[in-house]
């Protein structure tokens, strides 16, 4: 099925599905329903509140050939289902802002008297009208002096104070506004409903405040989330993941592990925060400020001069690591940083490698020949190796969707992944999901071998492990290991 946006796709195509604006879409109805249109219409108003969506189906109240002018158009017919799909011979839509209205206009005045093909009436949509050259305004505002009978004008524009008088006297002014709370929630359950997710109420309000008002806005950011969450139901959690927000408790839990000095502690915040998708260097700002408002009011947690230094630590190190790829390397060198600021960054550095050594041990590393396996072998098998580990975590299809069986040598089977796909390669390197991968390895080969990743892109092989990464964090702190 082909992909449509959800604010397309949920495009209102009647009167009813139109959320908000009661008292336009009344009067708007009423007109249709005594065929009582005016010549010219200014919609006015911020983005995304219905503007285009409104002038469209007046365009096909006024088009339809089951039920006449109405202001319940059928959608079935050929100008409704035209219209409904951006195809219709007698509705122009002029985007004044894209290159000013000056060929457009020109065209308008050309054709203007030629009666409609298939529809009673020729309808001009105008988007941001305010945007047309003088030229093309002048034309267009002899034209609305005195229409020709078969044409109906509706003009939109987000800033009506860029319009001269002279055309919003000539036309029926409908001044659109940004959605209430529960005008957008009505919307957005609905939506939501139909995509088989239930939403919470704090989602939604988060949603709406991001979205000021907008419609088209909620809808987007909604269809964001319903996109990259695998859950049945929208959380916040989730709404704030995507929006960038970080939860209060989570830079408030981070500042407890920075009291405690934890570094085991510290190291899985920042591996959990980065595995879950959320922005690093986001969270660290907003631990600053956060710091910083603690400062203010007075927090006997830290002395003032550690706040500081906390801060100064932070925006110091984003600002010098702002081209570092490796996010979770910048908050691993941040949190070391802020708990080394006093200390030796050696010992700090050794403490880090006994981490990840440890972290190593878990998995043992045991040494087996495989003689009699091949490329060949592994080659002929890799689908079924693969379908068990999909069997055991379903993500692993996504991370292996361009991955490509590389080579086979010393007991190790490369991975291979197109530059572009950097990110499922560095997620593969993970234990949590190469594990998986060598396990299922080892129930079809019924043997242990070993995994590794690499990215390739202009015939180079670029290897990475995590010990890159120790060796990364040793390179900034100039420490050494013993
Ligand atoms: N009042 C509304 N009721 C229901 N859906 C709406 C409403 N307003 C906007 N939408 C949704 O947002 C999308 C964009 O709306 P529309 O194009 O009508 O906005 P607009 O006011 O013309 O904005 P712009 O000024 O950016 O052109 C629509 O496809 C629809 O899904
Ligand atoms: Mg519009
Ligand atoms: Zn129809």
């Amino acid at each position: 099925m082909k992909h449509v946006t959800l604010y397309r796709k949920y495009r209102p195509t009647n009167f009813d599905e139109v959320v908000g604006e009661k008292d336009i879409i009344k009067t708007i109805r009423n007109s249709l329903k005594r065929d009582s249109l005016a010549h010219a219409y200014l919609f006015t108003g911020p983005r995304g509140v219905g503007k285009t969506t409104t002038a469209r189906l007046i365009a096909k109240g006024v088009s339809c050939l089951k039920n006449g002018i109405t202001d319940t158009p059928c959608n079935k017919c050929e100008n409704c289902i035209d219209i409904n799909n951006n195809n219709f011979i007698d509705l122009i839509e002029i985007d004044a802002a894209s290159n000013r209205g000056i060929e457009e206009i020109r065209a308008l005045k050309e054709k203007i008297n030629y009666q409609p093909v298939k529809g009673r009436k020729k309808i001009y949509i105008i988007d941001e009208v305010h945007m047309l050259t003088k030229e093309a305004f002048n034309a267009l505002l002899k034209t609305l002096e005195e229409p020709p009978s078969h044409v109906i004008f509706i003009l939109a524009t987000t800033e009506p104070d860029k319009i001269l008088d002279t055309i919003i006297s000539r036309c029926q002014r409908y001044d659109f506004s940004s959605l209430s709370f529960s005008e957008a929630s009505e919307k957005l359950l609905e939506i939501a409903a139909n995509e088989q997710k239930e939403i919470d109420i704090e989602s939604l309000k988060l949603i709406y405040k991001k979205s000021s008002g907008s419609m088209r806005d909620a809808i987007s950011i909604l269809e964001k989330v319903i996109s990259s969450s695998v859950e049945e139901n929208i959380t916040l959690e989730s709404v704030e993941r995507i929006l960038g927000i970080i939860p209060k408790e989570k830079i408030e839990k981070f500042i407890s592990i920075i009291k405690s000095k934890h570094i085991k502690e510290g190291t899985e915040f920042l591996d959990e925060l980065w595995n879950k998708g959320y922005d690093i260097e986001g969270f660290f700002k907003d631990l600053a400020y956060h710091m910083k408002d603690m400062m203010v009011a007075d927090n006997k947690d830290f002395e003032v001069s550690e706040y500081i230094k906390i801060i100064e630590t932070i925006f110091d190190v984003l600002n010098k690591f702002k081209n570092e790829e490796d996010k979770r390397l910048l908050g691993y060198i941040i949190f070391y940083k802020i708990l080394s600021n006093n200390e030796d960054n050696v010992k700090i550095i050794r403490e880090i490698k006994e981490i990840k050594e440890t972290e190593e041990e878990i998995k043992p590393k045991e040494k087996i020949e495989n003689n009699n396996i091949t490329f060949e072998i592994i080659n002929e098998k890799w689908k079924e190796i693969l379908s068990v580990a999909y069997s055991n975590k379903i993500s692993l299809k996504a991370m292996l969707y361009t991955a490509k069986l590389y080579k086979y040598s010393e007991n190790i089977i490369y991975i291979s992944f197109p530059e572009e796909s950097a990110f499922h390669r560095d997620m593969m390197i993970r234990d949590e999901y190469s594990s998986i991968l060598e396990n299922a390895i080892e129930e079809v080969l019924h043997t242990k071998i070993k995994t590794k990743y690499v990215l390739l892109g202009n015939n180079t092989v670029k290897e990475k492990t995590d010990d890159d990464f120790v060796e990364k964090l040793v390179e900034f702190f100039d420490g050494e290991i013993k």
